[in-house]
């Protein structure tokens, strides 16, 4: 198995530069909550939040799809954000929106909460792969539909560390 470049470092870095910027205008400048669901978004996350100037607060959530008997795989929480939302700005920050399950779940439970603003900012949206009712506000690149690692994303977890997206043939 080899691995081929999907999207270069320069590229990922020229495109998160332009979503901080939009983020950040689009915010008024004012400060914004940083959820980042892991263990994929840290790279994508900590890019991003570099690249704006105004106030960013980092928190974290990790989900866990258990599939169990049932090809449904529920969600649990592993890990849930420390701090109360009510009236802040929050975008939940991802890598990846493949079926769009983890994120049409958290959705609802953020909105829940009511924060000021909620807002969904993804590195990559495979889009053919959908099948929940979920439309990121931010999106870095469409991707096809291949099985892709690095920055973040791992197959079994390893690859995170690449510092460019690829993926395996
Ligand atoms: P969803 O709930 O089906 O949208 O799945 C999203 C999660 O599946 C992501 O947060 C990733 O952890 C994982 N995932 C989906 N596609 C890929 C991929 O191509 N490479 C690595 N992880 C992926
Ligand atoms: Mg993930």
């Amino acid at each position: 198995m080899t691995i081929h470049t999907l999207i270069n470092e320069n590229d990922l870095k020229n495109r998160i530069k332009e979503l901080a910027t939009q983020i950040q205008n689009d915010f008024n400048n004012e400060e914004i909550i940083f959820v980042c669901i892991l263990k994929g978004a840290v790279f994508f996350a900590t890019e991003l939040a570099k690249s704006i100037s105004s106030s960013i607060i980092l928190d974290f959530m990790k989900v866990s799809s258990y599939s169990g008997t049932q090809s449904t795989g529920k969600l649990s929480f592993a890990l849930d954000i420390s701090q109360d939302i009510q009236n802040k700005n929050v975008i939940i920050i991802e890598d990846i929106i493949d079926t769009g399950r983890t994120l049409s779940y958290l959705k609802k439970y953020f909105k829940e909460k009511n924060p000021k603003k909620l807002k969904i900012c993804t590195l990559l949206d495979k889009k053919e792969r959908r099948e929940f009712d979920i439309e990121p506000d931010y999106t870095g690149f469409n991707i096809p539909d291949k099985f892709v690692i690095g920055f973040g994303l791992d197959y079994d977890e390893k690859y995170r560390n690449l510092p460019f997206i690829g993926y395996l043939e």
